[in-house]
C-alpha cells in the first residue's frame, strides 16, 4: 500500500522522498519560480547536466542528478503532466516522489483544478502501477494551496474508506 500526503513547506529541503519534479520549461535552463528554487538549490551542476538534455517538449518529462539537494533525481516536467513523471520515475526505479502545485504559480492554472486533476491522476497511475511506489506527496508553498491539496487527498481517503466499508 502506498501512501499520499500533502505538507507545506519549500520543495527543495524535502528530505524524505527519492526524486523531486521541476515544473520547468521547455530549454530546460531554469527560469523563475520552482525552477529557480531547484537550480539555485542544486547547483550548477544541475544546469549543466540539462544543457546536455536539449530541452524537453511539453508534456514530456526528463531526470537529472539532484546534485546538492537532499534528494538522489530531479525529474523536469514541462506543461501540468503527471502520468510521464510517475512512468519515468517508475522506469528508473524510484519509489518516493514529491510534486510542487505545477502550472499553478506563473502559469496561472486555477488552483482548485489543478489539485483535482494531479491527485487523481497520480492515484489512477498508483492503481494501475500496484507496488511500484511507497511514497508519493505533495509539497505546497503557501497556506491556501496546501488546504486545496489536502482537501482533494482527504476526499481520496473518504473514498477508499467508503470502498472498504461496502
Ligand atoms: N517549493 C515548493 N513549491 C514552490 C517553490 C518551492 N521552493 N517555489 C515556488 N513554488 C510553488 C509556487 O508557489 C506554485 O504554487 O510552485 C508552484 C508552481 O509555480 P511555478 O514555479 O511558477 O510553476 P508553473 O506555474 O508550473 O510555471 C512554470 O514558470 O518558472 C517558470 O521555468 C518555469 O516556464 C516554467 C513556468
Amino acid at each position: 500500500m502506498y501512501l499520499i500526503k500533502t505538507l507545506m513547506g519549500d520543495i527543495t529541503k524535502v528530505t524524505e522522498v527519492q526524486a523531486i519534479v521541476n515544473a520547468a520549461n521547455n530549454s530546460l535552463l531554469g527560469g523563475g519560480g520552482v525552477d529557480g528554487a531547484i537550480h539555485r538549490a542544486a547547483g550548477p551542476e544541475l544546469l549543466a547536466e540539462c544543457r546536455t538534455l536539449h530541452g524537453c517538449e511539453t508534456g514530456e518529462a526528463k531526470i537529472t542528478k539532484g546534485y546538492n539537494l537532499p534528494c538522489d533525481y530531479v525529474i523536469h516536467t514541462v506543461g501540468p503532466i503527471w502520468n510521464n513523471s510517475m512512468k519515468l520515475a517508475m522506469d528508473n526505479g524510484i519509489r518516493s516522489i514529491a510534486f510542487p502545485s505545477i502550472s499553478t504559480g506563473v502559469y496561472s492554472f486555477p488552483v482548485e483544478l489543478a489539485a483535482k486533476i494531479a491527485v487523481h491522476t497520480v492515484n489512477r497511475f498508483l492503481q494501475d502501477n500496484p507496488d511500484c511506489f511507497d511514497l508519493v506527496e505533495w509539497v505546497l508553498f503557501d497556506t491556501n494551496t496546501e488546504s486545496v491539496y489536502e482537501a482533494e487527498v482527504d476526499k481520496l481517503y473518504e473514498e477508499y474508506r467508503l470502498c472498504q466499508k461496502n
